[in-house]
């Protein structure tokens, strides 16, 4: 949510920095804007409502500079405009920040700003920074940040220059993700590491109240105090051609054709054929205290969250342990009881989630045990937790989640392994429970050739306006995903439901033009879905069933039906949610709307 960047050094500032913002625009798209320095002491700004590629259109072709800033927002306070676009300046236009966050007490320090003689450009939150900091600056950026930051009440990263001390950018952190990119002769700082990832691979994640001050030779890290810190230097994993589209045209689908090969990822080394269990490396608990689990809860937010709930039946189902699963963001507020010997997950693709982040941080207050499932490294949920498991899907960039979710269900099923064989379930049982998730890659790959067939039903079907997605078991988290998927990208009205549910209200709504996708694996619940199916028949709903090959009884009922291979009950999350994603991405395809960035949202959703 916003992306920021801050880069000194020999190469082309001007080209680094909107590159940069590419790379992060899916953290926000509605405007952008840069900020360039150079020797002589001059600051220019252009901003622009729209995407990146508008701003672009309006850089002049002669800006260069030797450092500066840039911003991609997504807006909180202020309408989307190009005078609420960052970066701000202060009156005197010499100082220029961008800021990713909420500045929770702006009113208060506006006004007293306003009061003083300070003179407001734009309706932001952001602005007020760039006044603080010109009203304590006497010859030192570092230091005028460092007083600025004290007055501060929310969450903020930002990156600061000013025109007087070119070639520099002082960076603080606090709630918002903010790294240093460790260059030769050359620094940066980001929200995001796709940002430098071209350009390094060394990197420090800053923490909260943290103050850093690059230059093209070095950086400085404080605790916001006159504190010099030593950090660790991590190395980033991802590769350059994992952040492009690499042939496909849109991220999304991408992603959605990487799942065979993440999944793969998100097992790799984790299982045990000696004791036909699982294994983690970072769960920093001993099997001892694994034992003693009594009850395990998922919190999460979107499509994270449909993975706990996924995750909390099977739990449940399969180890034998009470599990649930709920939205952080309810957790957080109702005052939550922890319980002795519960574990906690928060999961979370960005690891940077604030609702997910924010109950963690709560749980952990009240003593909590809480594990994270994340898939970027390095990120505050992970480093926050006490362990946790990465899912390592690499970088998901289309702002609808899709390889994420079935790497962290891979990687809940392969938890559930490792606690079902410490109660009951044999080794024997075990071994079987291995074979099929390991079969997975190949049945995904296989589901994935539904794709042409999905992409004709997307242009029959989205014209209608409004969708039901039906699941049962297992498979009704599914269904809240599917529509979820729909609802993002395509902007068509879609609930998901448990097929059982619909007779209690949803029903009603069921017409010719209220289309229902029904999710029918042959489990246990098949026959009743089945009933369900010829319920919105009977009452001319148009049915598509995701039945599983050779299905002719779902085929003669439904209207259109997507084939999925056969694999154990247990497993069709996997195999149903993918012609999900694909129905999703076509249909939004079909009605023309931008798929990898779509409307009012943001990939990592740094506010309440
Ligand atoms: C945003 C994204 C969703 C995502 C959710 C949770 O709303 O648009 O795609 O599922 O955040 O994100 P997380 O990074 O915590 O999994």
């Amino acid at each position: 949510m916003c992306g920021i960047i801050g880069y000194c050094g020999p190469g082309n500032t001007v080209d680094i920095l909107v590159e940069a913002l590419k790379r992060m625009e899916y953290r926000g798209y509605d405007s952008a804007g840069i900020a360039v320095g150079d020797y002589t002491g001059t600051l220019t700004v252009v901003k622009r409502k729209g995407k990146i590629a508008d701003l672009q259109k309006v850089i002049p072709s002669t800006l260069n500079g030797s450092y500066g800033i840039g911003h991609t927002r997504w807006a909180t306070h202020g309408e989307v405009n190009d005078i609420n676009a960052h970066p701000h300046l202060n009156c005197a236009g010499d100082i220029a920040i961008a800021h990713n966050g909420i500045i929770e007490n702006y009113a208060a320090l506006k006004g007293k700003l306003i009061s003083e003689g300070h003179v407001f450009r734009s309706e932001t939150d952001s602005e007020v920074i760039a006044h603080l900091v010109s009203t304590f600056y006497e010859g030192d950026l570092e230091l005028a940040v460092k007083k600025t930051i004290k007055l501060l009440k929310g969450t903020y990263g930002i990156v600061c220059i000013h025109a007087k001390e070119p070639n520099k950018i002082v960076g603080a952190r606090n709630g918002s993700p903010l790294i240093l990119g460790i260059g030769n002769k050359e620094m940066f700082l980001a929200s995001d590491v796709t940002a430098m990832i071209a350009y390094t691979k060394q990197v420090i994640y800053l923490e909260d109240g943290n103050v850093v001050t690059i230059t093209p030779d070095g950086y400085k890290l404080t605790d916001g105090t006159d504190k010099i810190l030593d950090r660790k230097i991590d190395y980033i994993s991802w590769e350059l051609q994992e952040i492009e589209k690499d042939g496909y045209t849109h991220f999304m689908e991408k992603e959605i054709f990487e799942q065979p090969e993440s999944i793969k990822r998100a097992m790799q080394g984790r299982i045990d054929k000696e004791y036909m269990t699982a294994k983690f490396g970072g769960l920093n608990m001993t099997n001892r205290e694994l034992l003693a689990v009594e009850r395990i809860k998922i919190i999460a937010a979107g499509t994270s969250y449909h993975a706990g709930l996924v995750a909390s039946y099977l739990l449940e189902s399969v180890a034998r342990i009470p599990a649930s699963a709920e939205l952080a963001s309810e957790l957080r507020y109702r005052n939550p009881i922890v319980e002795r010997n519960t574990l906690y997950f928060a999961v979370s693709q960005s690891g940077e989630t604030a609702d997910t982040l924010y109950a963690m941080r709560e749980l952990k207050r009240k003593g909590a045990r809480v594990l994270g499932i994340c898939n970027v490294v390095g990120s505050t949920i992970p480093r926050e937790s006490d362990g946790g498991i990465y899912i390592h899907s690499g970088p998901e960039i289309a702002v609808a989640s899709t390889k994420a979710f079935t790497s962290q269900l891979a990687v809940f099923y392969l938890f559930t392994l490792l606690i079902a064989r410490m109660r009951d379930m044999s080794y024997e049982m075990g071994k079987a429970f291995i074979q099929h998730l390991e079969e997975l890659p190949q049945l995904i790959a296989k589901t994935l050739q539904t794709n042409s067939h999905v992409k004709n039903l997307a242009k029959k079907y989205s014209i209608y306006p409004n969708f039901l997605f039906l699941g049962r078991g297992l498979n009704y988290p599914v269904a809240l995903e599917g529509a979820l998927k729909l609802k993002e990208i395509s902007y068509i009205h879609a609930e998901g439901y448990s097929a059982a549910e619909i007779k209690h209200g949803p029903i009603a709504l069921i017409n010719e033009n209220t289309p229902s996708v029904f999710l029918v694996p042959d489990d246990m619940l098949r026959e009743k879905v089945i009933s369900n199916m010829k319920e919105v028949k009977a009452r001319k709903g148009k049915v598509i069933a995701l039945a599983v090959e050779g299905d002719e009884e779902v085929a003669r009922i439904a209207d259109d039906c997507i084939f999925i291979p056969s694999t154990h009950e247990l497993l069709y999350p996997f195999l149903m949610v993918v012609p999900l994603q694909l129905f999703a991405y076509h249909c939004a395809l079909e009605l023309g709307h931008n798929v990898d960035q779509p409307r009012n949202l943001a990939k990592s959703v740094t506010v309440e």
